[in-house]
């Protein structure tokens, strides 16, 4: 007890310590100094130190590796009567890094608003399991937050930066000769980097899920049926309260067929189309279902509406496309049919519901308002052709005016044969 209080005394002291120190001046670093000026291994966590999130905020080589930081000389600086470590070990490094950062009063001292359950929550996790029972080759918060050039999470050059996620974890996952004792896939980020979570990454949106956002960052476990339903449910919402209400739930709960991944997969998951739906080849429910049963006919049925107003729509787009092109004033047909095509997307989030009555329902006030789209370019046409007829008329009353008022002129401008002999 009491020696827990000390410690606790010194972290504490530590602490105010070291955020003193971020406003004095550098702290005397001579590790840092003699390190820098050696090569390779021993030189480059000097020389990799300086932006470095614990470098900004004051920290120096000691607070890791233990050792006198003010001693210019080698033996005393890294004496062992002073503290020095060494590297730690890969199985020391949780450890180590949580000494600060599961210490919730020392880490307030600096950024109130960092988490301090890292090491709580990687225990948790595979990783953590398998380290804690003497496999040191999983992850380690050095193998994701790298070692001495370690950046805040936000910054863009951090390796746990959204955008570079994948990679990190794909150094490991992505290496079948590492993974090889394991026995499990190595196609993970293959297979990612072709979905269109990952494309909509690389354009820049950091709301599409990455490695961690479904398999948590610390937690990091392989999602359990449940827990999988909820990572897709959080971003694609409808999705997830329509399956719920399908027949699916109940009787893919009893013989634990996972819901959205049945039908989306989960790395490579790729944009969808209607052919997945149906009775066709591509179709997903013929997996399960036969053409004749409430399932197939439900598949058919549904596919029948998504591909009838994904047709209808296309002729209406390109009736007034071609009024348009003809000058036509369109403004309106086309505020009718983007509320057309809001049906049709609506009617494949509808689909999974699995219930064809529902998904035609949509798919028919779609269809009404194609409809009126469509009319209303024909309309647009009709008028042009009208216009063209009167412009032609028009043009031939104006010609045949012209004509007339030409004779009328050189008849009033030609002599008399008399008057024109006086003259000469
Ligand atoms: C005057 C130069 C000098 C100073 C000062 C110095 N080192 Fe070193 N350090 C070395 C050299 C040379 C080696 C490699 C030889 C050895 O391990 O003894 C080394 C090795 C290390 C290693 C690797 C040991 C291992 O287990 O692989 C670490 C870590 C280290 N130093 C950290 C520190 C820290 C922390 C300080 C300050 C408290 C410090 N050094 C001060 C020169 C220095
Ligand atoms: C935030 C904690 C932390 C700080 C600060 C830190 N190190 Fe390290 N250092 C580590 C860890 C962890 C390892 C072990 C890395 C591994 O095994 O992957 C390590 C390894 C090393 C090694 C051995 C490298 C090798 O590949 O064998 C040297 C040398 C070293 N550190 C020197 C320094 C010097 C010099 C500084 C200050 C400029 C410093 N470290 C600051 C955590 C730290
Ligand atoms: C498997 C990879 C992985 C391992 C192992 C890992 N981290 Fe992280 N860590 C992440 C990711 C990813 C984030 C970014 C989370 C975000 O952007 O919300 C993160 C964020 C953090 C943060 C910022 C605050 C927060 O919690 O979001 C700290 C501090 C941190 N990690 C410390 C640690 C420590 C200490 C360990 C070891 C006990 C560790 N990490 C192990 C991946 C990892
Ligand atoms: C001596 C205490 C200490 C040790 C040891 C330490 N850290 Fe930190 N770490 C901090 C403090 C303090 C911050 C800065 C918090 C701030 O100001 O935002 C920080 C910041 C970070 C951040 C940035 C958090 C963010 O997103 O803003 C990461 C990531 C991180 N540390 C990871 C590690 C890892 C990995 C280790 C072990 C290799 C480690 N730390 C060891 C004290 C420590
Ligand atoms: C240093 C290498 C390394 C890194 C980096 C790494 N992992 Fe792992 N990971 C492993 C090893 C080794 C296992 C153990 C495999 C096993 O037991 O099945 C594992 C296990 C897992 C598992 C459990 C697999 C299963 O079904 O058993 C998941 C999920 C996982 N890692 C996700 C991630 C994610 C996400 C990241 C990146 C944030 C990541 N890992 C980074 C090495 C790594
Ligand atoms: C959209 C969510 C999602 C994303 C993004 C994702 N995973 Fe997974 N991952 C899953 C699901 C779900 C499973 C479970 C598969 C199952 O039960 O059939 C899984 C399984 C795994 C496994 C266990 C072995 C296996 O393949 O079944 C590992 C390892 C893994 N993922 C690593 C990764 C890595 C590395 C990344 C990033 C490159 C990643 N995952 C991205 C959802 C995701
Ligand atoms: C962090 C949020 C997030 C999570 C979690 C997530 N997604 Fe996505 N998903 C997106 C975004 C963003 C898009 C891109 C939407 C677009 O193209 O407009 C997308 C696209 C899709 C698409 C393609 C839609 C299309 O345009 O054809 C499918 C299918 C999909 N996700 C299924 C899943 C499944 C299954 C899971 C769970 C394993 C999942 N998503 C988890 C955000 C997420
Ligand atoms: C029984 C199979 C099945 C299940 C289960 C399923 N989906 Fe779908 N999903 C489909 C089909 C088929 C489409 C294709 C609609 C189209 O393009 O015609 C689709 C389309 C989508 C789309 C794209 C919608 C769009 O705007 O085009 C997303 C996102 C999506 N599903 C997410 C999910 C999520 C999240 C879950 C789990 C809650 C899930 N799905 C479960 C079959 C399924
Ligand atoms: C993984 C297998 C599987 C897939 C894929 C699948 N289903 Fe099912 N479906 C089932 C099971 C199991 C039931 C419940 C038992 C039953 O009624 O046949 C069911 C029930 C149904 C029912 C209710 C049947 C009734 O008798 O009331 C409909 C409708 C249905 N599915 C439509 C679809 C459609 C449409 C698709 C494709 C988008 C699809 N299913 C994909 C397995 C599947």
């Amino acid at each position: 007890m009491i020696l827990r209080l000390l410690a606790m005394l010194v972290m504490v002291l530590s602490g105010a310590a070291a955020a003193a120190a971020q406003q004095a001046a550098p702290p005397v670093d001579n590790c840092r100094t003699c390190h820098a000026q050696l090569d390779g291994k021993l030189g480059e966590p000097a020389q990799q130190f300086a932006d470095d999130v614990h470098a900004t905020r004051g920290f120096t080589c000691a607070n890791c590796h233990g050792g006198d930081p003010r001693e210019e000389d080698m033996e005393k600086s890294m004496s062992r009567t002073r503290g020095f470590r060494g590297a730690p070990k890969r199985s020391e490094i949780p450890q180590l890094c949580a000494k600060c950062h599961s210490d919730g009063a020392f880490m307030r001292a600096y950024n109130p608003s960092l988490r301090t359950d890292q090491l709580a929550q990687y225990q948790t996790s595979v990783h953590g399991k398998r380290l804690s029972s003497g496999d040191a080759r999983v992850a380690v918060c050095s193998d994701c937050h790298g070692v001495h050039k370690i950046r805040p999470a936000s910054s863009p050059i951090s390796n746990v930066h959204p955008q570079q996620i994948p990679n990190t974890c794909g150094r490991c996952h992505a290496d079948a000769g590492y993974m090889k004792p394991y026995k499990i896939r190595t196609d993970q980020l293959l297979s990612y980097q072709a979905s269109v979570h990952f494309d909509k990454l690389k354009g820049g949106d950091l709301a599409a899920p990455t490695c961690v956002t479904c398999h948590g960052n610390h937690g990091a476990t392989p999602p359990g049926v449940t827990s999988v339903e909820r990572v897709c449910g959080t971003c694609h919402v409808f999705q997830e309260q329509l399956f719920d209400q399908s027949p699916h739930k109940d009787a893919w709960a009893k013989t634990k067929i996972p819901s959205c991944l049945t039908c989306h997969g989960n790395h490579a998951i790729k944009h969808t189309s209607d052919t997945m739906v149906g009775t066709g080849k591509e179709s997903i429910c013929m997996t399960c279902h036969v053409e004749g049963d409430n399932g197939g006919k439900a598949a058919g049925r549904i596919y029948t509406a998504l591909t009838g107003l994904d047709a209808s729509l296309g002729e209406a787009l390109s009736v007034v496309d071609t009024a348009e092109r003809k000058g036509m004033e369109v403004g309106e047909a086309r505020v009718t049919l983007s509320a057309a095509r809001e049906k049709l997307i609506k009617a494949r989030v509808d689909l999974h519901t699995m219930d064809g009555a529902r998904v035609e329902e949509t798919t028919k006030a779609g269809e009404k308002l194609s409809k009126q789209a469509n009319q209303d370019g024909v309309q647009a046409l009709a008028e042009y052709t009208f216009r063209r007829k009167g412009l032609a008329l028009s043009l031939l009353v104006i010609a045949f005016v012209v004509v007339c008022l030409w004779l009328l002129i050189r008849n009033l401008e030609r002599p008399a044969a008399g008057e024109e002999t006086e003259r000469t």
